[in-house]
This record gives structure tokens, C-alpha cells and sequence, in this order.
């Protein structure tokens, strides 16, 4: 498939393969497209990581960035999502990157020829960044299988839970959840086994925080920022209770001293920032293959 939309449509072989040559991108490997290629990051949401590492990634790979703002565009004198892709098609752009706050937004790009990656979609997927997650835990143990992950926060929320449960289950790892059950759903429950926020924290190797989607809810309820932190966070108590080999990680951005303790961020657990930096390399992966499948897809049409 050229277009990458959720992580389950990736086979267990496929998400391997893109974690080994996202590797190699990170040790120096290059690539470059025989031909020139334009491509746009339509991002219709906040993002700081994901659209910055999407486009080094972009420039990394000799792509020209068609520069995309989607407060300047026809969308708002109401074009819809499909008239402003099918737009970008036509003049010639290779593939776009969209983060849309609609779920499954894609749904309606179903005839659009051109590679769609899909950098979030409302509480639905983020497969470039369970992608990264996958590849920083594995850079850590050698290995995905036989690891717990303990998956904290506001589950229900995040599109990064789903993803992410769904493939290390698939990868042979165990998967838990923890946080405010009334933010669970039992879709999410059915990949894991929920443990108290002390349990997770002393059983895991893998520690993973998830920050409260404000902007998809009202579910604060009645704690306030610091009752959360005591209450679900990663507090500096709950970490000297951790694994010796434990590792944090959290997609950012982060609340600091909400569901993380500030000092943790960059203690020598964290490896926050290495996800960020394996977001460029899992970019250069993912839009590699796309475009390469798009190109040699061309070749097959023009020869019939
Ligand atoms: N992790 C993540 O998607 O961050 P941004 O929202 O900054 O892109």
C-alpha cells in the first residue's frame, strides 16, 4: 500500500522492515528519488514534532516542500478536504501528509491517486509515531517481543494508545493500560490488562506517558493538575520504583509536573527526545516506500 493511514493495515513483516531501514537512515544511509518530487504537509491541526520532522525528513530525502498553510488556503472559503487534495494532485505534488481533527478523515480521500500519510487523525491513529515508538523501544532492548509496556494516561484520547497497543501485541509484547478508568473504552481494554498507575510503574520496561487531550474533551473531572499528578502521573517517587533498566517514554508534548514529574523529563531513563529524533528516520522510511511505490505504480499504468 502506498498510503499509510493506520498501522494495522502494515503486516508484522512491514513494520519491521520499516524500523531496520529507519535505522539505517540513522546511520547515514541516503536515498534520493530518480525524479523530481513535490510533496505537502497539510496540517490542519497543531503539531510541532510531526510536521518539523516530517519535513527534514521531506528535505532529507531531496523532496520539494510545497509550503501548505491550511489558514491561508481556499479551505477557508469552505473547499472541502477532498477539492483541496485532489488540487494538490493535480498540479503535480507526489504525496501529502495530512493531520485533520476529524477521525478517519481519509475515508473520504478514497479515489485520491497520490500517497496520503496520515500524521493524525482526530483520537483515531498516528501510525509515523507509534512507528517511532516501536523503533525507539527496540533500539533500547534489541527486541519488541517479550517486553511489558505500560501505556498511562488518557487512553481513551489518544490516537497514539490504539496504534500503539495493537502493533506491540502483534510484535510479541505485553501491554497494559493505567489511568482514569472513566477515560478507558473497551475497544482500548480488550489489547490489555489494566493495572493500578503502581503496578504499571513497578511491573513495566516500558513506561509510557500520555498526555490529557485537552483540546478532544472536558474530562478533567474534579482533579486538579497536581491530584492528577499524584494521583496517575509519573511522580519522582513513582520512578525510583521502576525497573533498573526501565525506560520512559511520551509522545510530547509534554505536561510537565502533570503526568510527569518536570526533573524526569530529561533524567537518563527518558528517552523523549530520542523518540523525536527517530521521528525523522521513520518519516524517511515511510515516505520513501510511498514514493517509490507511487513512481513504480506510474511505470505500470503508462505501460499499458
Ligand atoms: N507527538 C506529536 O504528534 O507531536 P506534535 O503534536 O507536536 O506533532
Amino acid at each position: 500500500m502506498k498510503s499509510l493511514l493506520t498501522m494495522d493495515q502494515l503486516s508484522t513483516e512491514e513494520i519491521l522492515a520499516i524500523l531496520h531501514e529507519a535505522d539505517e537512515f540513522s546511520k547515514g544511509k541516503t536515498w534520493q528519488p530518480e525524479n523530481q518530487t513535490f510533496v505537502a504537509n497539510m496540517f490542519f491541526e497543531p503539531s510541532t514534532r510531526t510536521k518539523c520532522s516530517f519535513e527534514v525528513a521531506e528535505r532529507k530525502l531531496g523532496f520539494q516542500v510545497i509550503p501548505f498553510d491550511a489558514g491561508s488556503s481556499s479551505v477557508l472559503k469552505g473547499e472541502s478536504l477532498y477539492d483541496t487534495v485532489k488540487t494538490l494532485e493535480a498540479v503535480g505534488v507526489s504525496a501529502v501528509v495530512i493531520r485533520h481533527e476529524k477521525e478517519r478523515y481519509f475515508d473520504e480521500l478514497k479515489t485520491i491517486h497520490i500517497p496520503i500519510i496520515n500524521g493524525g487523525d482526530g483520537c483515531g491513529h498516528h501510525p509515523t509515531q507509534s512507528l517511532l515508538d516501536l523503533l525507539t523501544i527496540k533500539q533500547e532492548f534489541g527486541r519488541l517481543d517479550q517486553l511489558h509496556v505500560a501505556i498511562i494516561g488518557d487512553i481513551r484520547h489518544s490516537r497514539v494508545a490504539r496504534s500503539n497497543a495493537d502493533a506491540l501485541t502483534r510484535l510479541g509484547a505485553k501491554v497494559s493500560f493505567s489511568g482514569p478508568v472513566d477515560w478507558f473504552d473497551e475497544s482500548i481494554i480488550k489489547q490489555g490488562t489494566y493495572l493500578s498507575i503502581d503496578e504499571a510503574i513497578e511491573q513495566a520496561d516500558v513506561v509510557m506517558l500520555l498526555r490529557i487531550q485537552h483540546e478532544r474533551h472536558k474530562m478533567i473531572s474534579s482533579l486538579t493538575k497536581e491530584e492528577y499528578h499524584q494521583t496517575f502521573g509519573l511522580t519522582l517517587e513513582r520512578e525510583k520504583r521502576m525497573k533498573k533498566h526501565s525506560i520512559i517514554l511520551h509522545p510530547a508534548p509534554v505536561n510537565r509536573d502533570v503526568e510527569i514529574a518536570s526533573e524526569l523529563v530529561k533524567c537518563n531513563r527518558s528517552r523523549i527526545f530520542k523518540q523525536m529524533e527517530n521521528g525523522v528516520f521513520i518519516r524517511m522510511s515511510v515516505l520513501k516506500r510511498a514514493i517509490q511505490q507511487q513512481n513504480e505504480g506510474e511505470k505500470i499504468y503508462e505501460t499499458h
